[in-house]
């Protein structure tokens, strides 16, 4: 035990012993690391590279540099770098880093009580459920901590309203997916990927998934005429796909159809949207409303892992105690995170805010050479740019040098950059933003 506490204190210091170890690639017992000595200097980002790469596994292939802080819109290196974060942990940090509000609401509720499982009633749960159901309008909420649970609890949901509701035969329940999804990577979720990156080797795969192509409502309404369709689960924009905006009315339409598929006169195919809790929030003051909302990432402003799954008392009270759950779903901390969380994105009406500075960095970086810079899409402030790749650039060495230009942003898919700052982010910063952008366009 006391081996392992000296491990723990020495992970953010570099110890002679463990950087030998670090640079030679060789075993380090946790003996050898608790005897080294302390607090020799402070990790260079090189050394942070190595021990992760050294320890962890691999299963991202991280841009090269290495973060010790963050406050806002920027985040700073082991060495002291200043970045503009315009990837913002794919979006969960959209009230910025370290929110003043967010972090009090965390320590004050760490220091009373953090957990106590669902075996016990705590104080918190219920305000928190209170508060998100009267927010988005909905009967009543499932927490849950990652986006991809949130993915899987709706899946359940649905199938059970399936058998329970709509008179599907037992286990003959299909769920269909738009092509180019991308909501984690449990088993579940990998079984309706069309990335081979997320589901190659893992097989076998779930049954009963089905897919169409996105944003394509003849596909959609001939899927639906099969009457054991339990649901049709879409983003309201495919954000890993590249982020893909539908058409205008692709969502009316779905909800449109979705309802019309009657099994009976009074029930439908549920509809389930997911995504980034700013996009979902635009999806239902679209007055596009799905049966199913799943809330993820923003939701607690990325201090802390919560995702919730949203819906009305004929699908959620189909799941009987015992049925579903989760140990730390719904603890105290969470709901006054994710209280405060919410709480940001409507003081600080950062909705709109993205709408008006992602009008901004579109239209600019329209203005970027179209033989480099092939196509700007996004809203609000999701965006993504592609990069018309050649033997001098692709998007990796852009976003390479976007780094050493003070702005931090990570390649999807080879030839596309993602561009979503924190909403927070205001004019005079975003038009900085623009400019390094340009800057680093043009230097290729
Ligand atoms: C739409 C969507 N759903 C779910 C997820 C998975 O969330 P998590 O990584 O928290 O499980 C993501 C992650 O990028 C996502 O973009």
């Amino acid at each position: 035990m006391n081996s392992l506490k000296s491990v723990m204190r020495s992970v953010s210091r570099v110890t002679p012993t463990l950087s030998r170890a670090l640079h030679s690639g060789t075993r380090t017992s946790s003996s050898a690391a608790s005897r080294a000595k302390r607090v020799e200097r402070p990790l260079t980002s090189d050394e942070v590279y190595t021990r992760e790469q050294r320890y962890g596994a691999h299963n991202y292939h991280p841009l090269p540099v290495a973060l010790e802080r963050g406050e806002g819109v920027f985040v700073w290196d082991v060495e002291g770098r200043r970045y503009f974060d315009f990837l913002s942990a794919y979006s969960a940090v959209n009230q910025g880093h370290c929110h003043p509000k967010i972090i009090s609401a965390l320590t004050a509720q760490a220091s009373r009580l953090t957990l106590t499982s669902r075996a016990f009633y705590n104080d918190v749960l219920g305000a928190y459920e209170q508060y998100i159901t009267s927010l988005f309008g909905y009967d009543k909420v499932l927490p849950m901590n990652t986006g991809v649970e949130g993915g899987e609890t709706a899946c359940k949901l649905a199938r059970k309203w399936a058998y329970t509701v709509k008179g599907v035969p037992k286990y003959e329940a299909k769920i269909i997916f738009a092509m180019g999804n991308f909501w984690g990577r449990t088993m579940a979720a990998i079984s309706s990927s069309t990335d081979p990156s997320s589901y190659d080797g893992f097989g076998p795969f779930m049954p009963g998934f089905h897919l169409v192509p996105y944003n394509d409502i003849p596909a959609l309404e001939k899927a639906l005429q099969d009457p054991h369709v339990a649901a049709f689960m879409v983003e309201p924009i495919q954000g890993e796909a590249g982020v893909i905006v539908p058409d205008a009315g692709y969502l009316t339409r779905v909800r449109e159809l979705c309802t019309k598929h009657n099994a009976s006169n009074t029930t439908h195919t549920l509809y389930i949207s997911g995504g980034d809790v700013c996009v979902t929030a635009s999806v239902c003051v679209y007055g596009v409303r799905p049966d199913l909302l799943v809330l993820g990432k923003a939701l607690s402003g990325g201090v802390y892992p919560v995702s919730a799954v949203l819906c009305d008392d004929e699908v959620m009270l189909t799941i009987k105690p015992g049925e579903h759950g989760s140990t730390y779903g719904g603890n105290p901390l969470a709901c006054q995170v994710a209280i405060a969380a919410l709480e940001v994105l409507e003081e600080e009406k950062l909705a709109e805010n993205a709408e008006r500075m992602g009008a901004i960095l579109r239209a600019e970086l329209r203005k970027l050479p179209r033989e480099i810079v092939s196509v700007v899409r996004g809203k609000g402030l999701l965006n993504a740019i592609i990069i018309k790749e050649s033997k001098d650039y692709d998007a990796w060495r852009v976003c390479l040098r976007l780094r050493e230009n003070g702005l931090l942003a990570k390649p999807t898919h080879s030839d596309i950059i993602r561009f979503a700052p924190p909403l927070i982010i205001k004019e005079d910063e975003i038009r900085e933003c623009v400019d390094i952008i340009s800057r680093t366009i043009m230097s290729f």
